[in-house]
């Protein structure tokens, strides 16, 4: 198997699942429909749907209940990367190599734009539901509409952009300040991907909190790999500014410890993932290879 081959059909496929529920642009809306396709179009990763789609076949789940949940995660993704490059937030002019979603419709549009895809999330996560035709798919459709709005809220996204923010202006910084900000911003929407995959797929308790703990070591790697990159990347290669975390005073586990500590931080808490990840009855390769790519990934 090609990881990379692979890697770039899986990403390909998600992003053709995240499009059949995008806004049509038309109407007195038109603009704000526009900014929510410019953003949601514009060439991410796609590693979270793609994540939940590989932790639904490693429990073996079948068909097409993870679908709406895929585009609805990735929905909610990109309105947080639109808000969190606002002036008012981390004043960011570039993200995935073009402008960002303000810099091209204004404040005011790029707001609307995070308000119409997390919306637009939950009501293209509620359309699973037409797919359930019995009581046990519904029950798991309703549980990952729960981790969804959960790991997404106050609680988990919002809770971690918060503390970030107040960051930036605080005189002693903890590393308990630093693993809140990371756990919540960052993991806990890896956290929705693979905790709604496997609850979609039927996966029991014991398993879903095993995931649960797994996305958190895989989601605090990524953003201090994050923060690496903000810092030795070029914006090239990354395709959003380079040094923005200094410029903004933000606590990062680079600033606070170093680019080598970090790096190392990085690789313990995968292989710690990884552990999880192999210790299930069935495996999922490809999954696995996944964590270990992003230890190296360079944007
Ligand atoms: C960026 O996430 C924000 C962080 C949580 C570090 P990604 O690196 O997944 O962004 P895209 O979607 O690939 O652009
Ligand atoms: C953002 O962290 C996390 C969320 C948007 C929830 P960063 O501010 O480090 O993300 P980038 O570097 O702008 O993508
Ligand atoms: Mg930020
Ligand atoms: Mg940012
Ligand atoms: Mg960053």
């Amino acid at each position: 198997m090609n990881f990379k081959k692979t890697l770039e059909e899986k990403t390909a496929f998600a992003e053709a699942v995240l499009k059949k529920y995008l806004p049509r642009e038309e109407g007195f809306q038109i603009r704000a429909a526009q900014a929510m396709n410019y953003s949601a179009m514009a060439g991410g990763k796609r590693l979270r749907p793609v994540l939940m789609r590989e932790c639904f076949l490693l429990f073996g789940g079948e068909g097409e209940l993870v679908e709406p949940f895929m585009a609805a995660l990735e929905m909610i993704h990109n309105y947080s990367l639109v808000h969190d490059d606002l002036p008012a937030m981390d004043n960011d002019e570039y993200r995935r190599g073009r402008e960002t979603t303000w810099k091209v419709y204004g404040d005011g549009m790029a707001v609307l734009a995070g308000d119409g895809l997390l919306n637009l999330a939950y009501e293209t996560a509620a359309s699973a539901f037409d797919q359930a035709t019995d009581l046990q798919t519904m029950r798991r459709a309703a549980q990952a509409l729960k981790v969804l709005g959960n790991r997404a809220g106050l609680g988990g996204m919002i809770g971690g952009q918060c503390a970030d923010i107040e960051a930036e202006s605080a005189q002693n910084v903890t590393e308990e300040a630093l693993l809140f900000i990371h756990e919540n911003k960052t993991a806990a929407l890896i956290q929705a991907a693979m905790m709604i995959g496997a609850i979609l797929a039927g996966a029991d308790q014991k398993a879903v909190e095993a995931m649960e703990r797994a996305a958190y070591l895989i989601g605090i790697a990524f953003q201090i790999k994050d923060d690496i990159l903000d810092v030795t990347s070029s914006q090239e290669v990354l395709g959003k500014p380079v040094g923005s975390d200094e410029r903004n005073h933000k606590l990062t586990f680079v600033s606070l410890h170093g680019l080598k500590k970090a790096e190392e931080e990085v690789e313990k808490m995968s292989r710690e993932a990884l552990k999880i990840l192999t210790s299930f009855d069935r495996r999922n390769e490809f999954l696995e290879e996944l964590v270990s790519f992003l230890i190296t990934r360079e944007r």
